[in-house]
């Protein structure tokens, strides 16, 4: 079974893109499976930096194939920015494969983001504005287009039209200016166009590509608990990025999946609102953000930041049935004196050692720390796990053990080759 699948453990931007980069080593075919172009993925080569929204994070390498699978809302306008900027940059996406039941993502649905954000008011969830939510909305709703109707270019005309007119009804209705339909209709056209020799039967590929027992790696964007239904609603995203999300977001079966590897930082962050138990309001906090330039790829917002949750972690192994974890970001530890790591919680005055599934209850609970030396050196070099500190050691062990799966990979700097194999 020759499926391997990435997945956030924490709130997005765990450093995905760059575990994938070196998974993608041994991988041919790469496949997102859920998300759009709210998602960013960081990878860094010889200090030339990618970053990716849409395209599988594995296009770096030649062998590999990327995929846009079923699950993933498509904007055309990105992705082919994306490819363009790609392409300038010498990477070739003419493998790209899109499959044709991917949502297609239209302007209305960035302004029906805005709008609903804005009638939020204080309690928004911070969301990128990319529209994912109304994208993901319309395909529950069975109105959206799909990106599959763009081969028969005439009829797609006539589709985004009506659709554009349904839905500048309804942003008149809540009192924004409506949008150009002629204008979007022309546009979306000739993107239709563009996207035509891409679109592709992927579950038949991925299928077929498994019947020669090649390797596929399933691409997570976002993370465990940014998921529709597992994580800290309504401060989520739309889809859902567990590992169950990757088999509906690209046809396999579970039983097709052997490998499930959750990333996580050494520490945490959260972009966008909602309970962070383990959040820092303090000059820790400021330095995780500083050091560990806790900007968002997409959005630029600061990030939020704090220590390393295991309650989390733990719950993230059970929803994801995670084999393995790959933590990254050790290196931004290496200044403190003195690290901590959440192991439980206290709820009104009971200790409790496992993660409440609501978000009310989860916003009222303190985290429980054990707190560790720090190691006050530079990771930055080290490449093998037996001349780490033994304080860093400390520290992975005691992840490990409050886990209860093991780390392989730890990440000691952004560049693809800045980790080591971990063996305690
Ligand atoms: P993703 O969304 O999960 O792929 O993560 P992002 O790319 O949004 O954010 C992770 C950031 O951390 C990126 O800027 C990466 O280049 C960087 N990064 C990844 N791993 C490491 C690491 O081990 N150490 C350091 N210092 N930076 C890392
Ligand atoms: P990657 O793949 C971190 C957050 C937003 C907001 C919430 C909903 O780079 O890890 P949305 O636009 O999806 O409706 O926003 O989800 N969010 C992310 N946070 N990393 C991401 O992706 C995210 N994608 C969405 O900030 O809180
Ligand atoms: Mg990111």
């Amino acid at each position: 079974m020759p499926v391997t699948v990435v997945v956030g453990a924490q709130w997005g931007d765990e450093g995905k893109a760059k575990i994938i980069d070196l998974l993608s080593k041994e991988h041919t075919y790469v496949v997102r499976y859920q998300g759009g172009h709210n998602a960013g993925h960081t990878v860094v080569v010889d200090d030339q930096k990618y970053a990716l929204q849409l395209i599988p994070s594995g296009v770096l390498y030649d062998h590999v194939v990327p995929v846009i699978a079923n699950g993933v809302v498509v904007d055309m306008p990105t992705l082919f920015k994306e490819i363009d900027t790609l392409e300038g940059r010498g990477i070739s996406c003419s493998g790209l494969k899109v499959s044709s039941l991917a949502h297609l993502i239209f302007p209305w649905h960035q302004t029906h983001d805005a709008i609903a954000e804005a009638v939020r008011g204080d309690d928004k969830i911070g969301t990128t504005l990319k529209g994912i939510g109304p994208a993901y909305a319309d395909k529950a709703r069975r109105v959206g287009v799909r990106v599959g109707e763009v081969v028969d270019i005439e009829r797609f005309a006539a589709t985004v039209k009506a659709r554009a007119i349904a839905e500048n009804a309804l942003i008149e209705q809540a009192g924004e200016p409506p949008l150009d339909v002629d204008e979007i209709v022309a546009r979306f056209v000739e993107y239709g166009r563009r996207l035509q020799p891409y679109v592709a039967d992927t579950v038949t590929l991925l299928h077929t590509a498994l019947g020669r027992r090649e390797q596929v790696l399933l691409e997570g964007a976002q993370a465990t608990f940014l998921d529709l239904d597992h994580g800290t609603y309504p401060y989520v995203t739309s889809s859902n990025p567990t590992a169950g999300g990757a088999c509906a977001g690209t046809g396999l079966g579970p039983r097709d999946i052997s490998r499930i590897v959750g990333i996580t930082k050494a520490y945490t962050t959260r972009v966008g609102a909602g309970p962070f138990p383990t959040e820092l309001l303090d000059s820790d906090g400021d330095t995780l953000i500083d050091v560990g330039r806790e900007f968002g790829t997409v959005t630029g917002r600061r990030r939020r930041a704090g220590w390393l949750d295991c309650v989390m972690l733990r719950q993230a192994v059970r929803l994801n049935s995670l084999s393995e974890v790959a933590l990254t970001k050790l290196d931004i530890l290496d200044g403190f004196e003195s690290v901590k790591v959440c192991t439980a919680y206290r709820l009104d005055g009971e200790l409790i050692d496992y993660y409440p599934d609501r978000s009310a209850v989860l916003a009222r609970v303190e985290p429980v720390y054990e707190t560790l030396s720090g190691w006050q050196t530079d990771l930055s070099a080290t490449r093998e796990s037996g001349t780490l500190p033994k304080q860093a050691k400390a520290f992975l062990a005691l992840v490990e053990a409050q886990v209860g799966v093991p780390v392989k990979v730890v990440g000691v700097g952004a560049e693809r080759d800045d980790y080591l194999l971990w063996t305690p």
